[in-house]
């Protein structure tokens, strides 16, 4: 598990100069949670994972306002609320009141140890006036997106093997304990769809995003990312293949009843924004 801890935390990080400027692939944003609507607060909120919201779309039109995104256990917003800390990766050690802004996405990460699911409701509050400025109630039924444990892969050939793989987020698997002899002379991580795996698949680049032959590996942990415009909701399986061979070496299915997080990504820089590991 360290080892796992290890290879995620350089990932983990946010482009602080951007948060304004995500591109997200394939429309997919996450579980819509609800929508401010207002004249004064607008934008759409997504569950990203069990305490990241995405926002999209988001005007807020009030100068110097004594404002803060609030998390609150109650469906009518009231003092008892939490502030929910814009940007989320702050520059200063304390929260900065809520600026204007004009049809921006962003990020927010809930405070310490608090879930989506834990709030019945998020909201603009003015900390000066005692009032909310714009809120929506979080559903009660709402299905928050979870990274997914899948088996490992199969054990075909080359003494590939590895641990459970898990679905990270919709481009994104994280692949532990992966074996292989690296003797494959033609051999690479393929995604596709039908029954079983065959060599018309994609191929998917390797851990550090080549597309060479796959070499040997040894017990590590790698993370792998599908290439555009594929998701984990439009294939079947992943595979290790070796294409002049016509050579299955282990595979692991693809489930159909998947609500993963959505790849969130900052496509021209490479940037991403990673999503906690349950
Ligand atoms: C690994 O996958 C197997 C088969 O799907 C499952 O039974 C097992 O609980 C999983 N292990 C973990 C640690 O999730
Ligand atoms: C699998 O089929 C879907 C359509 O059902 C398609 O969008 C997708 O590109 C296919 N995947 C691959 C890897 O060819
Ligand atoms: C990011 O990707 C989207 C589509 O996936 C594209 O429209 C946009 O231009 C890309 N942005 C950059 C900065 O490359």
């Amino acid at each position: 598990m360290a080892n796992l801890k290890s290879l995620l935390v350089p990932l983990l990080f946010l482009l602080s100069s951007s948060l304004q400027a995500f591109a997200i692939d394939a429309g997919e944003f996450g579980v819509e949670i609800g929508d401010f609507g207002g004249q004064t607060v607008a934008g759409k909120v997504y569950a990203v994972d069990k305490n990241t919201l995405y926002v999209r779309g988001f005007k807020f039109n009030v100068r110097d306002a004594d404002a803060f995104f609030w998390a609150g256990k109650e469906n009518v917003p009231s003092t008892s609320g939490e502030i929910v800390r814009y940007p989320a990766e702050p520059k200063t050690p304390d929260p900065q009141k809520l600026p204007v802004l004009n049809d921006v996405a962003f990020i927010l990460k809930l405070p310490h140890g608090l879930t989506i699911k834990s709030l019945k409701s998020l909201a603009v509050w003015d900390k000066t006036k005692l009032k909310s400025l714009g809120s929506i109630v979080i559903p009660e039924n709402l299905v928050v997106p979870e990274p997914r444990v899948l088996p490992e892969f199969s054990r075909i050939a080359h003494g590939l093997r590895s641990g459970n793989v898990t679905i990270l987020d919709a481009k994104t698997f994280l692949i532990p304990d992966l074996h292989y002899d690296g003797t494959g002379p033609d051999a690479y991580f393929l995604v596709g769809n039908g029954s079983k795996p065959h060599g018309n698949g994609v191929k998917v680049p390797n851990e550090h995003g080549s597309l060479n032959v796959l070499h040997g590996y040894n017990g590590e942990t790698i993370v792998i990312q599908l290439p555009q415009p594929l998701t984990v909701y439009n294939i079947e399986w992943l595979v290790m293949w070796c294409i002049k061979y016509n050579h299955n070496f282990g595979y692991v299915r693809i489930p159909k009843d998947l609500n993963v997080p959505p790849a969130l990504e900052q496509n021209k820089t490479g940037v991403r924004v990673l999503i906690s590991i349950p």
